[in-house]
């Protein structure tokens, strides 16, 4: 189960790096926490600020069951959201992918890695990084937050960990030991900052953006409607709120 194992670090490179080096030794349900990281990365390789007050932890799955990666962050996304819904924050909501916004900035991350072993999956590895009492540094000053800033007052960290895990445990258990994980992707959906037949804009690459309606939207891909009528399939891109 998630948390039985828990290793903790003052000072790591990357919780996520550690995880996927020492898989062996890790038995599934392995908590990897550091206090700070020096080099925490996140999606598409991008520099992960990862200073002492926030929240830095990679979890091991060996899963033999559901062995599909989405479905870890997506069970991830929800725990966080959920998790921060009982602590009384508002305006807690997904931004597709798995990214989790409070009052419309981001407050945390997540980044699930799969392991393979020769061509079978060895373990997925699922990082989540929670701004909590960190400060925010000025180049994501204007799109991240942390969440004592929106509180007023400090956070425990061991506390928020000690929630959250138990929330990933209760929805592992839920949905995907049982093979229920359509109903998790509704509870992930309810907590999406927009939804089917909304108008979003997504950028691709640089200099590349789509605008048009959502046809569909999945943990993996949107299908998203152009003006001139083109249906596009989109599997990894920034949406812009
Ligand atoms: C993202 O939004 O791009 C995902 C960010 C994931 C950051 C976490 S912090 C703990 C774990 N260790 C890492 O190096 N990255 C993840």
């Amino acid at each position: 189960m998630a948390g039985e194992n828990v290793i903790s670090f003052s000072e790591i490179d990357s919780t996520n790096r550690f995880a996927v080096d020492n898989l062996d030794r890790l038995p599934s349900g392995t908590v990897v926490w550091a206090l700070s990281q020096t080099k925490g990365y996140g999606r598409h390789k991008r520099v992960w600020h990862s200073s002492k007050g926030g929240l830095w932890f990679s979890i091991v799955f060996k899963p033999t069951l559901i062995r599909e990666p989405n479905e870890y962050t997506k069970l991830a996304s929800v725990a966080i959201v959920e998790t921060l819904l009982q602590l009384d924050f508002k305006s807690v909501r997904i931004k597709w992918p798995n990214d989790v916004l409070v009052n419309g900035k981001k407050a945390a991350g997540i980044l699930t890695e799969a392991v393979f072993a020769g061509s079978s999956l060895g373990a997925i590895v699922v990082g989540i990084g929670i701004n909590v009492n960190n400060e925010m540094p000025d180049e994501i000053k204007q799109t991240g937050i942390s969440l004592s800033t929106v509180k007023g007052n400090h956070i425990s960290l061991e506390s928020l960990l000690d929630r959250l895990l138990k929330r990933i445990e209760f929805l592992r258990k839920t949905y995907l030991i049982r093979g229920k994980s359509r109903y998790l992707t509704r509870r992930w959906k309810k907590h999406l900052a927009f939804g089917e037949n909304d108008e979003i804009t997504v950028s691709l690459r640089e200099d590349e953006r789509v605008t048009g309606i959502i046809k569909r939207i999945t943990p993996s891909s949107l299908l998203i409607e152009q003006e001139s009528g083109t249906v596009l399939e989109i599997k990894s891109g920034e949406v812009i709120l």
